[in-house]
C-alpha cells in the first residue's frame, strides 16, 4: 500500500486526538502503528479506514484521496475489513452466518453465493468444525478467527487491526498472531 497523510487533525471535545500529523509511506505490505495509550493510534486507523472524518488534513490511500461525504466513505469503507479488539461477532448467529449475513447484505451476494464464499474463509483458517456454533460456544481466540475470517471475506483492499489480540490469554493470541501472519505472507496489505 501507498498512504500519503497531511496535516491531519481530530479533535473529541478539548481533547486533541490529532495535531497535524504527516506521514509518508511509499510502500509497505504491512504499517505498524506504535505509540502511548491515548496517543491517537486508535483514531488514525478510523480515520484511515474511512469510520471517522477528521477535522482537517489530506488522506491519499494507493493514489487516490480519503473523500468524505457519505456516499464515497460508504463505497470505501466496504472495500476495507476490520477487526478491533473486542470480538464483535453477532452473538445470535452462527459463525457461518456472522461472515455470510455481511456479504449478502454488505456486499450484494446471494444467499447461495455468500454461504460458499462463508464456507471457504472458515475452511481457510481451519474454523468449519465450528460453522454452526454460535460465539459463546467458541473460545475468545476461536472468535477472533471468526472475526478475521469475516473481514477478509470478501477480499479487502486494506485490513484493519486495532490490537487484535488485547482480550485474548497468550496460547489464543498465538494463534491469532499466526493467522495474521499467514494472512501478511498472503500478500494482504494490514495497518
Ligand atoms: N469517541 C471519543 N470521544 C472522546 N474522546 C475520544 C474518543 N476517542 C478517543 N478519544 C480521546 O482521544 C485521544 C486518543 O485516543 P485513541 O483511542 O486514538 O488512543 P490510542 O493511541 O488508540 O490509545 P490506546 O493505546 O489506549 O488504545 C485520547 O485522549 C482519548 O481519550
Ligand atoms: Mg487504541
Amino acid at each position: 500500500m501507498k498512504l500519503e497523510v497531511a496535516g491531519l487533525t481530530k479533535c473529541y471535545g478539548k481533547t486533541q486526538a490529532l495535531d497535524g500529523l504527516s506521514l509518508s509511506v511509499k510502500s509497505a505490505r504491512v504499517l505498524v502503528l506504535i505509540g502511548p495509550s491515548g496517543g491517537g493510534k486508535s483514531t488514525l486507523l478510523r480515520v484511515l479506514g474511512g469510520l471517522e472524518i477528521p477535522d482537517s488534513g489530506k488522506v491519499e490511500i494507493n493514489g487516490r484521496p480519503l473523500l468524505t461525504h457519505p456516499e464515497s466513505l460508504q463505497s470505501y469503507r466496504q472495500k476495507n475489513g476490520f477487526l478491533f479488539q473486542q470480538f464483535n461477532l453477532f452473538p445470535h448467529l452462527t459463525a457461518l452466518r456472522n461472515i455470510s449475513l455481511p456479504l449478502e447484505k454488505v456486499h450484494s451476494h446471494s444467499p447461495a453465493e455468500a454461504q460458499s464464499i462463508a464456507e471457504l474463509a472458515l475452511k481457510r483458517f481451519g474454523l468449519l468444525d465450528h460453522a454452526g456454533k454460535l460465539p459463546a460456544q467458541l473460545s475468545g481466540g476461536q472468535q477472533q478467527r471468526v472475526g478475521i475470517a469475516r473481514a477478509v471475506a470478501h477480499q479487502p483492499e486494506i485490513l484493519f487491526l486495532d490490537e487484535p489480540t488485547s482480550a485474548l490469554d497468550p496460547e489464543m493470541t498465538a494463534e491469532v498472531l499466526d493467522l495474521i501472519q499467514e494472512l501478511a505472507e498472503s500478500g494482504q496489505d494490514i495497518i
